[in-house]
């Protein structure tokens, strides 16, 4: 029997090493032959600790950080998983898109596993790891439309297969996450900004300020944030110095002209692919990525999949921000189709899920 037809009989286990942007993170997660999966482990260390003072993440301090805490947190997640390396069937690293120095170093400490364990190791794609989440999460399996929205990507794509993407759109300047980061840093509040400008628009007023709804109405379902993040620094200006409500008000306006310009293009994206799902079968969407624990996105998006007649799919906000069982859930369907790569496999700064899509016009280099 071949090794891939063996490895679809029986009950496997990956680690899975993330460590391309400011979170260290190791996991352990089954897949059974029926495709289901389970987390053994999940253990995250965020160093949001030591990037605060800068106000954003420091590649070399990050990189420092990894190398300094991975070995810890591997081993822990083996112990808290109950098994020692010898026990699972391969490891993989986040090998891209990220940070080269955080990559490198959970590429190499995952390659070390692999070679002294004498198991198969895999290279996984970061986003490719968010797009399958909702298989470990909701068993869903390919295909489904996916919107991805993180702190460094915004992409609508059509996923096919385990391998397979399509990206539909893309954003032509800031990332989604990285809007929301921006406004939180110029409103005066905290970071990760995610978190806190939601927090801060939950006793906010939206109808208080009028922001720009980028590309509503756009023939291709592209996204734009920057501007939008610059009609708040300008509303802001006007009226400041900023109170606390005048600071909720403003986050509320910006998450509400989110969740229009979001509906609009995702409501675009869903009439485009509708025709690509048999007749008569439910159409998944698929939300993940940071920016995908935002409630309130979370509700817009749920009314666009009621009205198009698709279900809408979101993993519990542990496992849409970066953590490690993403990873090794990726690395298990990849085993399983038989996608390995050997120790000559590369870090990839920048690797997009679909090498064919185009830039988008006015795209900066996230796209
Ligand atoms: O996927 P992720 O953990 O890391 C990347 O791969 O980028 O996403 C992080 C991004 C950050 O920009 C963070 O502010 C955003 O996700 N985020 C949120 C929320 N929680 C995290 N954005 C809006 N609302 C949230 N509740
Ligand atoms: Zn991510």
């Amino acid at each position: 029997m071949s090794a891939h037809a063996n490895n679809l009989m029986k009950t496997i286990l990956v680690l899975g090493i993330e460590t391309s942007c400011d979170e260290t993170a190791a996991a352990v997660v089954a897949r059974g032959s029926d495709g289901k999966g389970r987390i053994l482990s999940n253990i995250v260390r965020s160093q949001f600790d030591e990037h605060k003072v800068y106000g954003g993440v420091v590649p070399e301090i990050a990189a420092r950080a990894h190398t300094e805490c991975l070995d810890r947190i591997v081993a822990a997640s083996l112990a808290e998983a109950g098994i020692s390396l010898a026990d699972v069937s391969a490891v993989a690293a986040a090998s891209g898109p990220g940070l080269i120095g955080g990559l490198i170093v959970g590429a190499i400490t995952g390659k070390a596993l692999a070679l002294a364990g004498g198991k198969p190791f895999l290279a996984v794609n970061h986003l490719e790891a968010h797009a399958l989440t909702v298989g470990l999460t909701d068993a869903l399996q390919p295909p489904y439309l996916m919107l991805l929205v993180s702190g460094g990507h915004t992409q609508l794509l059509f996923v096919e297969s385990v391998g397979v993407y399509r990206r539909l759109a893309t954003t032509i300047d800031d990332a989604l996450g990285e809007a929301f980061d921006k406004t939180a840093k110029l409103l005066g509040l905290g970071m990760p900004g995610g978190p806190a400008v939601e927090g801060a628009a939950a006793s906010g007023n939206a109808a208080r300020f009028d922001l720009p709804r980028p590309m509503l109405g756009r023939a291709e379902p592209h996204f734009s944030f920057a501007g939008l993040k610059t009609a708040v620094r300008h509303a802001a200006a006007k009226v400041a110095p900023l109170s606390h409500q005048d600071v909720a008000d403003l986050c509320a306006a910006f998450q509400a002209a989110v969740g229009a310009s979001v509906a609009d293009r995702v409501a675009l994206a869903m009439q485009t692919v509708s025709d690509w799902f048999p007749e008569g079968a439910r159409k998944p969407f698929v939300v993940a990525g940071g920016v995908a624990a935002n409630k309130a996105l979370k509700a817009v998006l749920a009314g666009v999949a009621e009205d198009h007649e698709f279900s809408l799919h979101v993993p519990p906000p542990a496992l849409c921000t970066d953590n490690g069982a993403m990873i090794a859930w990726a690395g298990a369907e990849r085993l399983v189709n038989g996608l390995t790569d050997d120790f000559a496999a590369p870090v990839r700064p920048r690797w997009p899920l679909d090498p064919t899509a185009q830039p988008a016009q006015g795209a900066g280099v996230k796209a």
